[in-house]
């Protein structure tokens, strides 16, 4: 059982408070859905958990079973199993995707476990083409540098082919529905759900949109506004928010 603790986190950039005492505990096999107008906040507690330099916490903890992580860099932070789906993943001119997820894989897998067996390049081709399939990626994909002249698509289930790749014990995935047509969608959420019932991992999805929590069940929903947790409740939660808009529920100070 592996819990990641949010406590009472405050968090600036470039002096501007954002993040204003967020509290969240996320569990092994649990899905959490974090709901929030743009600008909320959403993408700075994904980055702020994650360990993005650009961000310095004022107040509060981060705790991955127990341990306090706020002060490690990000890659220790995924060697402990903590990932993040950026919301828009950046392109890598010259390292193949294939290359990227292997180094990634071998890196994480050797940090968790000295005596890990290093994975050889084509080993690791037969280990991705199941993943590839799932996301139905087309396979020359791999051959590409990474997300370089990607469609929005096709960044999105390669961000996902990561978690496939690193099967990570808890999953930030931020947005990982915007720019995806309904098929799509309904892929990457398969490849998700599939991912969750195989690792158990516990995720935290982040979204605007109701529509992909019809695929991916959340078991709580939280309502983001203004740096703050301001209501969470199951999956209904998140039908209201689509039937009645965030203004019903957001009563921010003047
Ligand atoms: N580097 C930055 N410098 C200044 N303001 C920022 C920076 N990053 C984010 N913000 C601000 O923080 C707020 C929250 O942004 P973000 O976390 O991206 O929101 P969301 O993901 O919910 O749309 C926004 O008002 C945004 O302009
Ligand atoms: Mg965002």
């Amino acid at each position: 059982m592996d819990t990641l603790e949010i406590i009472a986190l405050r968090a600036e950039t470039n002096k501007t408070e954002i993040l204003k005492g967020i509290n969240l505990k996320i569990r092994s096999g649990e899905i959490h859905a974090i709901m929030g107008k743009n600008g909320s906040g959403k993408s700075t507690l994904c980055n702020v958990v994650m360990g993005h330099p650009k961000y310095k916490i004022t107040e509060g903890k981060i705790k991955l079973n127990g341990k306090k992580i706020e002060k490690l860099p990000a890659n220790k932070r995924a060697n402990l199993g903590l990932f993040l789906a950026f919301q828009n993943p950046t392109e890598i001119q010259g390292v193949t995707l294939n290359n990227f997820l292997r180094l990634a894989k071998n890196t994480n897998a050797k940090a968790q476990n000295k005596k890990a067996k290093h994975i050889s390049p084509s080993e690791f081709l037969q280990t991705i083409s199941q993943s590839m399939d799932l996301l139905e990626m087309d396979k020359k994909l791999a051959g590409r540098s990474v997300n370089e002249g990607f469609s929005g698509g096709e960044k999105k289930r390669a961000e996902i082919m990561q978690m496939a790749v690193l099967k990570p014990r808890i999953a930030l995935l931020d947005e990982i529905d915007s720019g995806l047509d309904i098929d799509a969608l309904k892929t990457v959420a398969k490849a998700i759900k599939r991912l969750h019932k195989q690792t158990k991992c516990g995720i935290l999805l982040i979204t605007h949109y109701q529509r992909i929590l019809n695929y991916i069940t959340p078991d709580f929903v939280h309502i983001i506004s203004n740096g703050k947790i301001i209501k969470s409740g199951d999956k209904k939660l998140a039908q209201k928010l689509e039937k009645h808009g965030y203004e019903k529920f957001v009563k921010e100070p003047a």
